[in-house]
């Protein structure tokens, strides 16, 4: 079995996440890692914030601090936000960390070496009324290509194609708005793709049906238009220093360091405890490992064309991406999240209204996988009252209360069995089995709706043995229903697990098990004979809380859901 590297998108550290990074990259790799380490895999999950980078210094300037020290009070609202979403990296690290400035300038001499970086004259905006360059995503204007007015110098946001900032029509600048604009000459590096564009080209054709379609065709629409040089360095100060001269005043370009950093993080991970882990077991054997990345579209072309070209030149053999699920947007009313309008759901916001299961199971049961979507409270109310609270909470519920009431606080014996749980063995091999192929492809809406399915299912039985009418007249076969029902909320907790990780471990405290998570892999028949009969479980408060009608409008109005 491969070792699972498993990387999510780095978030910007400027600014604050809300539910669309959440789902678009950081809890789908979370919940993959779960599910792996599950499944008994070795697993390695990494991920950091992007520090390098314009607005790093903007955002600092603006709070009159200095880079680094913004940078680190970021980075940590990062982690304490994460960490209330129980997102289960190994390592949570940092682009700017000394580790990623190693493997950055050894993967860039890597390259140069191989003859694929160039020195050019490039035109560059200035700003003077900014007193600075401006950086491409800091010159806004019209995409020339679909039309759209907020598209930002590198890329636009509309159609995904790469722009130039001097392919906008009426630009100006994003910091002061100001459209006096200058061009400058300046010198700058640059990594020659179209060297690399063949082989890439070769290696994208066999992820095509393998990959998501919108990964495999974000590269592919990249590689028809044919590949251009790209710098990799930028007129900032912040940054990791260019190691050449003539390049004083330069740093490498966010979009170099910060892939890279997937690297670098693994290395800060390994430098903490270095007798027993070796960033090169994941990046340096590269057939031991799978590597999956996690990313929202914008990122794709990234991680399919100039991450993937910047390792192979250096021709060293480093890992490269196995699979790579990329996601679509989720968007709020109607529209995308934005902070600066204040429109969309934060992630600590998220956390003060509901308990992070209650997120982390609608976001994945309604995850941006072949389209857009859109989060609504309404939505999300009804996912929570129903599939939540009606369905699994209710089983649990109506369980362990006719349990106490009939047998006490004691797992009865399993009395004679009959064509009815045979019955609930067989439909339960199926889902499980579908269940896990639809988390081995990492398709997550349907495996979040067998997983209901699933939940469904016991509900179900319950409704049809009416275990209540039974202990009247067949008080052996009530406790076949009841036993089987309590050995039920294990499989649940444990089939949960990688989405709703603390409501799977309340679950197991209730029947009298560890939080330890194990996949279920034994026929059904098998896996429901696990809790034993006689042992003590405790009636627990209900596990989940339903959203009153006046709570969901109230939300409405507080996060403008209805004026987006
Ligand atoms: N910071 C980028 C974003 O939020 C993602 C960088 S992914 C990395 O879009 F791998 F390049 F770091
Ligand atoms: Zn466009």
């Amino acid at each position: 079995m491969k070792k699972q590297l498993i990387t999510s998108a780095l978030p910007y550290v400027n600014g604050l996440p809300h539910l669309g990074h959440l789902v678009g990259c950081l809890l789908p790799a979370d919940v993959y890692a779960r599910y792996q380490r599950q499944r008994g895999a070795e697993v390695l999950f990494v991920c950091g914030t992007d520090e390098h980078g314009t607005p790093s210094e903007v955002g600092a300037a603006k709070e009159g601090m200095d880079v680094e020290a913004y940078c680190k009070k970021y980075h940590d609202l990062h982690v304490a936000m994460y960490a209330g979403f129980n997102l289960s990296f190994d390592y949570f690290g940092r682009t700017s960390s000394d580790q990623n400035k190693e493997i950055t300038y050894r993967i860039f001499h890597g390259l140069e070496a191989n003859g694929l970086i160039e020195e050019k004259v490039t035109q560059q905006v200035y700003s003077p009324d900014d007193n600075r360059y401006l950086p491409d995503s800091y010159v806004m204007g019209t995409c020339p290509h679909c039309g759209y007015d907020k598209a930002k110098g590198d890329q636009c946001e509309n159609c995904t194609k790469v722009l130039d900032p001097t392919d906008l029509i009426n630009p100006r600048s994003v910091l002061s708005g100001s459209s006096n604009i200058e061009i400058r000459e300046t010198k700058h590096l640059f990594l020659n793709l179209p060297k690399l564009e063949k082989e890439l080209e070769q290696w994208i054709e066999t992820k095509k049906g393998v990959w998501p379609d919108i990964a495999y065709s974000i590269a592919k629409k990249w590689l028809k238009e044919g590949l251009r040089e790209r710098g990799i360095t930028r007129d900032l100060k912040w940054g990791f220093a260019v190691p050449r001269a003539g390049f004083e005043n330069k740093v490498f370009y966010v979009w170099f360091d910060a892939p890279i950093g997937y690297i670098g993080i693994t290395k800060q991970w390994a430098d903490e405890r270095p007798d027993e882990r070796r960033w090169e077991d994941w990046w340096m054997n590269a057939d031991a490992v799978r590597h999956t990345e996690f990313m929202g579209k914008d990122n794709i072309p990234y991680h399919t064309i100039t991450f993937p070209a910047t390792l192979r030149g250096t021709r060293e053999g480093w890992t490269e991406v196995s699979f790579l699920k990329g996601m679509n947007y989720l968007n709020f009313a109607g529209g995308k999240f934005s902070k600066s309008a204040h429109r969309g759901i934060f992630l600590d916001d998220a956390l003060a209204e509901f308990p992070a299961d209650y997120w982390r199971y609608w976001l994945m049961a309604n995850a941006p996988e072949s389209n857009d979507t859109n989060f609504t409270f309404d939505s999300f109310a009804m996912i929570v009252n129903k599939d939540l609270n009606d369905v699994l909470g209710n089983f649990i519920n109506r369980v362990i209360k006719m349990t106490v009431a009939n047998f006490g606080a004691e797992v009865p014996p399993t009395g004679p069995m009959t064509d009815a749980e045979r019955e609930l063995y067989q439909s339960l091999d199926t889902l499980i089995a579908d269940y896990t192929k639809y988390m081995d492809g990492l398709e997550f809406r349907k495996a979040m709706s067998v997983l209901r399915e699933i939940w469904v299912s016991g509900n179900n039985y319950i409704a049809r043995m009416e275990p209540w009418k039974v202990v009247k007249t067949d008080r052996a076969y009530a406790g076949t229903i009841l036993r089987t029902a309590l050995n039920l909320i294990r499989l649940f907790a444990q089939l949960s697990a990688p989405v709703m990780p603390e409501t799977a471990a309340r679950m197991l405290a209730i029947i009298g098990e560890p939080a330890t998570f194990v996949w279920p892999t034994e026929k059904a028949a098998v896996y429901l004979d696990g809790v034993p009969a006689g042992r003590s479980f405790t009636a627990a408060e209900p596990l989940f809380q339903k959203i009153p009608a006046e709570r969901i409008e109230a939300l409405k109005v507080q996060y403008k859901e209805t004026e987006a």
